[in-house]
């Protein structure tokens, strides 16, 4: 299964966007990963359709938009629209969570659901063939910076063993508190897409996307 590093431009330098998301393309990144908060779902606000619309040709990178609002299943046509080519949204945020899938897929866009720390990945299971990537949330979703909850690995590893038995190929993202020093553990247990925001955009860039992507090469998962 193909790893991917996802830079989460919440922890980039704004002033400088377009030369950060250039620098990232360089190391390797082939995913941006863009996180909308809206003060009700999660308590902070960040960005929206317009900063998304302004660098959706920065690059060549894979627009990931990871919503952090309530009832996201208002914005998916302004999203696709935007320029997302991914949309995950949170279980805990939809009244209809099938019916907010269904629309992201209509809307010719990957398909992503989110659970928070403490939501179960049993919840996912009926959702599963519907999706084609689920975020572990491994942080609190709300800020970046945080510290990883040791617990949420043993859902990765739970959520890769369930997607196995039903035969799916699917896309495992993890985002919260991952650094080159912990990543090997996410990978490990079946992480596939991985989200970094303060470990990339802190010192030099390229860099640091480039050693993420050695450490990729060189873990093996194991169950
Ligand atoms: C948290 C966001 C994350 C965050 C990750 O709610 O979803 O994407 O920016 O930042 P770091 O890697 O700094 O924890
Ligand atoms: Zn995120």
């Amino acid at each position: 299964m193909k790893r991917i590093l996802a830079p989460s431009l919440l922890a980039a330098d704004f002033k400088q966007l377009g030369k950060q998301i250039a620098m990232a393309e360089q190391g390797g990144a082939e995913y941006l990963h863009f996180d909308v908060m809206d003060g009700h779902f999660v308590p902070s606000i960040s960005f929206g359709m317009p900063v998304l619309e302004s660098i959706r040709d920065a690059g060549n990178q894979v627009l990931d938009a990871h919503l952090m609002i309530t009832e996201p299943i208002r914005y998916v046509e302004a999203f696709q629209k935007a320029g997302a080519d991914i949309l995950t949204v949170h279980l805990e945020a939809c009244m209809d969570v099938k019916a907010t899938l269904l629309k992201i897929k209509a809307c010719g866009m990957k398909v992503g659901i989110s659970i928070k720390p403490k939501t179960a990945v049993s919840t996912l299971a009926a959702l599963l063939e519907m999706v084609d990537m689920v975020l572990v949330m491994t942080v609190e979703p709300g800020f970046g910076g945080q510290k990883i909850i040791p617990e949420t690995i043993d859902k990765v590893r739970e959520l890769r063993t369930l997607a196995d038995g039903k035969g799916l190929d699917l896309d495992i993202q993890v985002d919260g508190g991952i650094y080159h020093e912990n990543v090997h553990l996410l990978l490990e247990a079946g992480a596939n897409i991985i989200v970094a925001g303060s470990a990339v955009f802190a010192g030099d860039i390229t860099a640091n996307v480039r050693r993420f992507i050695e450490i990729f090469q060189n873990t093996k998962r194991c169950l």
